[in-house]
């Protein structure tokens, strides 16, 4: 009876496994049909695209120092990665080339987004030491904006009239480039940056109920945190719903390079915080706390970063609420009332993100890295 009942779980497992495969396939295969109308357009422009705007048209990227600069490129290396058609690679390096100048320049923390998205992905594909040599600049000018005194990266130079030393959440994601280029140099100053950071960040960054605030503010004289604020959510004491994904897939990565067993506490306890706020289709509201949730804008970029972190954290806890959730955002993302139409949306992938609320920027719109996390997650939920 019970090699019967064992028996028939594993034909089970297996039939479940195979309807991934077959899913993500699927929706790889819609995405890089997809791109290929975003991908034409880039080229003719010569920019990398950012996102739609309020009349639906491409927003370009401005800016060499735009923090989503490596999303596109990186994009094109997931379906590299997932079709190995060479047009995909051929695309990656062409528009990560176009703000590879910047690497050097240490006047933001988003580094890490704009060079180990895309050229650091592409090294991991390709082995091309260029590659490699553009992680290890980047990753050196990153490391011109730690204070030892404060003990974190400093995020940003702009808002001197708000803040002296802001760190914000985002830049957990950061540390992933530093980890990496203690791998690839062989030493450990990169790494110990990165923890530096993410130990602080564990200490001052999270309320008592596991959300985090967007902005902490340090005084850099000794190093003591002068205020707590937000920048890009509702409200100071509210939990921005980006900033929850950022925590969540920063503490399951650092989890990743360190085995630092408080990284995946706090990794599982803001999971928990974010799957008690999703609503039925699992894409959360751009701000956990705003007032009259249901008809505020959803942000299908935080979902799609919650999605890929949610498929790391399964691996490190083989807890299958990580992994359904994880199933349930994808699929809700796949779906008609996320996922474009083909031609539709310029080309984007996914609908219905939210940049940047309170200066009124890129509400309700398609972003490049909503479309780099979800292929990110699909990718990831591919290979269990
Ligand atoms: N790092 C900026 C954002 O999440 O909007």
């Amino acid at each position: 009876m019970n090699r019967l009942l064992i028996i028939t779980a594993c034909v089970f497992g297996l039939f479940a496994c195979k309807n991934e495969t077959h899913q993500s396939k699927n929706i790889i295969e819609r995405s890089a049909k997809q791109y290929g109308v975003l991908v034409r357009s880039a080229y003719a422009e010569n920019k990398v695209p950012r996102s739609t705007d309020e009349h639906g048209e491409v927003e370009w990227a401005r800016r060499k120092m735009d923090w989503t600069q490596g999303f596109f490129p990186g994009a094109c290396w997931k379906l590299y990665e997932n079709t190995k058609d060479p047009k995909w690679k051929d695309a990656a390096m062409h528009f990560q080339n176009l703000f590879v100048e910047v690497k050097d320049i240490a006047t933001t923390h988003d580094l890490g987004f704009m060079f180990y998205c895309s050229f650091g992905e592409g090294y991991k594909l390709t082995k091309n030491e260029e590659f490699k040599q553009v992680v290890i600049d980047a990753s050196n000018a990153l490391m011109k904006r730690f204070d030892p005194k404060v003990g974190c990266i400093k995020s940003w130079d702009f808002g001197k009239e708000k803040w002296t030393y802001p760190v914000i959440i985002d830049n957990m994601l950061n540390l992933e480039m530093l980890f990496e280029a203690s791998i690839l140099t062989g030493d450990d100053k990169y790494k110990k940056v990165a923890i530096s950071h993410a130990n602080k960040t564990l200490e001052h960054h999270f309320r008592e109920d596991y959300s985090t605030w967007h902005v902490v503010d340090y005084n850099p004289i000794d190093g003591s945190v002068t205020k707590k604020l937000t920048h890009q959510g509702y409200g100071d004491e509210t939990s921005w719903a980006r900033g929850q994904g950022w925590a969540l897939y920063g503490y399951t990565m650092c989890y990743r390079y360190t085995k630092d067993p408080r990284y995946l506490e706090q990794a599982k306890k803001v999971a928990t915080l974010i799957h008690k706020h999703l609503p039925e289709d699992f894409v959360p509201v751009w701000d956990f706390d705003v007032k009259d949730p249901k008809n505020q804008y959803r942000d299908a970029s935080a979902a799609c970063v919650y999605a890929s972190a949610l498929v790391e954290l399964y691996q490190f806890t083989n807890d299958q609420e990580h992994k359904l959730l994880a199933e349930n955002i994808i699929a809700s993302l796949s779906s008609d009332k996320y996922f474009s139409a083909y031609k539709d949306n310029q080309g984007f992938l996914l609908k219905h993100s939210v940049g940047n609320w309170p200066r009124d920027s890129e509400i309700d719109v398609s972003l490049n890295y909503a479309d780099y996390y979800f292929l990110e997650a699909v990718t990831r939920i591919q290979k269990l």
